[in-house]
């Protein structure tokens, strides 16, 4: 294993409409994933989509997380998953906002509507096929790894840009108790 590269907005590959992965045990895709763990879990960051370390393959990794309280924990190595052509399935036409930030897009983050419930499958490394319903945090993350896929970046899906800010400078007015949402 070894940390990637995680290339940024402006790599054509990140607007690339990433290709099936034809076989999903292809120990090569194993090591892949496991590379793009361990570069999610040094970034850190709590999912990593293939294009974002250059190859246009659908392929995910995530972290199983209740909720984004828990991101700022160190993962438990049983709590990392991959997914091998994964496929998303809206459960639930409520939209929930929600703040992103995003590995190719350093430093910024902004409030993105997304599905609150979906059911997705896929399958796992190892050749098994996993599939379940996630709902909030981590069907957030879900649908921002899987728009990575189809060569979307979280910018597209936001209603506007008034969210749109420094982590960092977004932080600490969340602590001043000021909100800088319009
Ligand atoms: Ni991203």
């Amino acid at each position: 294993m070894s940390l990637l590269q995680v290339v940024r907005m402006g790599d054509p590959v990140l607007r690339q409409i990433a290709v099936p992965v034809e076989d999903t045990t292809d120990p090569t895709i194993g090591a892949l994933a496991d590379s793009m763990i361990e570069t999610m879990v040094a970034a850190p960051g709590v999912g990593l989509a293939a294009p974002q370390v250059g190859r246009s393959l659908r392929l995910i990794v995530m972290r199983l997380i209740a909720d984004r309280s828990a991101a700022a924990e160190a993962p438990a190595p049983d709590r990392m998953i991959a997914l091998i052509n994964p496929e998303l399935e809206v459960l639930d036409v409520e939209r929930e906002l929600g703040w992103e930030g995003c590995l190719s897009v350093p430093e910024l983050r902004g409030v993105v509507p997304r599905a609150a419930r979906i059911g997705y499958r896929g399958w796992l490394p190892n050749g098994k096929r996993m599939e379940g319903v996630a709902e909030g945090f981590q069907a957030r993350i879900l649908q921002h790894e899987v728009d990575h896929l189809d060569g979307y970046l979280y910018l597209d899906r936001m209603d506007g840009f008034g969210t749109l800010g420094y982590g960092r400078e977004i932080q600490a007015a969340a602590e001043r108790g000021s909100d800088a949402r319009r």
